[in-house]
């Protein structure tokens, strides 16, 4: 179990552990009304899609409960404006508008009552939210962990950790049950420029638990493949469309491609909660671009020079196709295409495997 949490309510306010100072310091910053939740999420201090779903959640109880004397009118007005400036914090991750969806769906459950109830119910409802998320995180890291053999050198990209969520993670949920269920496991962190995901933020939750880590430089990953020193690859995911493309930190395709170029699984780990039925294949998912100041330099030092832009777009798309299996809560859903999200989507049940036969199923390894 994680020694921290990502984020915590403690007297009537959400903290949230800063990830912009990690690994140097573990600070916590308080947030006490929807506005500084929308301001932490876009500012980084939270991140990781199921995290900022989580937050979000607790933006919409904080407005709540900072309006709980006021009238009914008064107070559903201010929440359609929480939700407004929740929702425009950060474009790509889905789980921020499915937890705004389920606390409005809460919202409308409990129709026109008293100011005081509809911000118990809706607090009550983001814990559940947190608590459901962490649980689920368990249950998926389970399934994942038997895709995992013992001895596996995995390779893993930014933080799809603890800190990405409210408790164990999603790819580092399976390496944490892989290892739970007795397996010797090694991970390799690309360092994952320009926000060093990898390098601060995996690399101190791995190392805390003590899971072997050792960080490499994103562009060292094809290097390592050719010499077969990865075993697998697992990743997170911020937005699944209903083909199965993935959207996730941006330079998550070309490992893909490279993991299909070795023969290597490539492996997506996420809850349900990510994947977006409306968006119908990946080229739709919105795509947020930051600040071209986070590529050319840090903490007021330039290494690019000076009058030279930089784009920084902070997500990419991995077709379907390049996916080995989707992990998720209720299951493993092997070469994910549209039919086999449709049914995982729908059934409940985990989605049958495909034979290893299959077209979609990594090739022999090319090293
Ligand atoms: O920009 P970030 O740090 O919020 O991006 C996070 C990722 O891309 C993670 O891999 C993803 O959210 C999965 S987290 C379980």
């Amino acid at each position: 179990m994680a020694a921290f949490d990502t984020l915590r309510w403690r007297d009537g306010r959400l903290e949230l552990l800063d990830q912009r100072a990690l690994p140097a310091a573990a600070n916590y910053v308080g947030c006490d009304s929807a506005r500084a939740v929308a301001e932490g999420i876009r500012d980084m201090v939270v991140r990781g899609a199921p995290a900022i779903g989580c937050a979000a959640a607790y933006g919409v109880a904080l407005e709540a409960g900072r309006l709980r004397a006021s009238t009914f009118p008064d107070l559903a007005a201010a929440l359609e404006a929480a939700h407004g400036l929740l929702a425009a914090s950060r474009p790509t991750a889905v789980n921020l508008s499915w937890a705004l969806a389920r606390m409005r769906g809460r919202q409308a459950a409990l129709g026109a009552c008293a100011p005081g109830v509809l911000a118990d119910e809706l607090l009550a409802e983001a814990h559940r939210i947190r608590e459901e998320d962490e649980r689920l995180n368990h249950v998926l890291g389970a399934h994942g962990a038997a895709l995992i053999p013992d001895g596996a050198r995995i390779l893993t990209h930014c933080n799809a950790g603890a800190l990405a969520t409210a408790g164990h993670g999603t790819a580092l949920g399976v390496i944490r049950s892989a290892v739970a269920a007795g397996k010797a496991v090694s991970v390799y962190a690309d360092e994952t420029r320009p926000f060093l995901q990898g390098a601060r933020l995996t690399a101190w939750e791995l190392a805390q638990d003590g899971i072997p880590v050792t960080v490499i430089v994103d562009a060292a990953a094809g290097h390592l493949m050719s010499r077969g020193e990865i075993d697998v690859v697992i990743v997170g995911a911020d937005r699944v469309a209903a083909n199965g493309d993935v959207a996730n930190k941006i330079g998550t395709y070309p490992l893909a491609v490279l993991a299909r170029r070795h023969g290597l699984p490539f492996y997506v780990a996420c809850p349900l909660s990510s994947v977006d039925p409306a968006i119908g294949r990946g080229a739709d998912i919105p795509i947020e671009e930051r600040l071209g100041d986070e590529v050319t330099g840090h903490d007021g030092v330039r290494w690019a020079p000076a009058g030279v832009g930089a784009r920084n777009p902070v997500f990419d798309v991995t077709p379907a196709a390049l996916v080995s299996a989707l992990i998720t809560e209720r299951g493993v859903t092997h070469a994910p295409d549209r039919a086999r999200m449709r049914s995982l989507l729908e059934s409940g049940r985990a989605a049958a495997p495909v034979r290893a036969s299959s077209p979609r199923s990594p090739r022999s390894p090319r090293r």
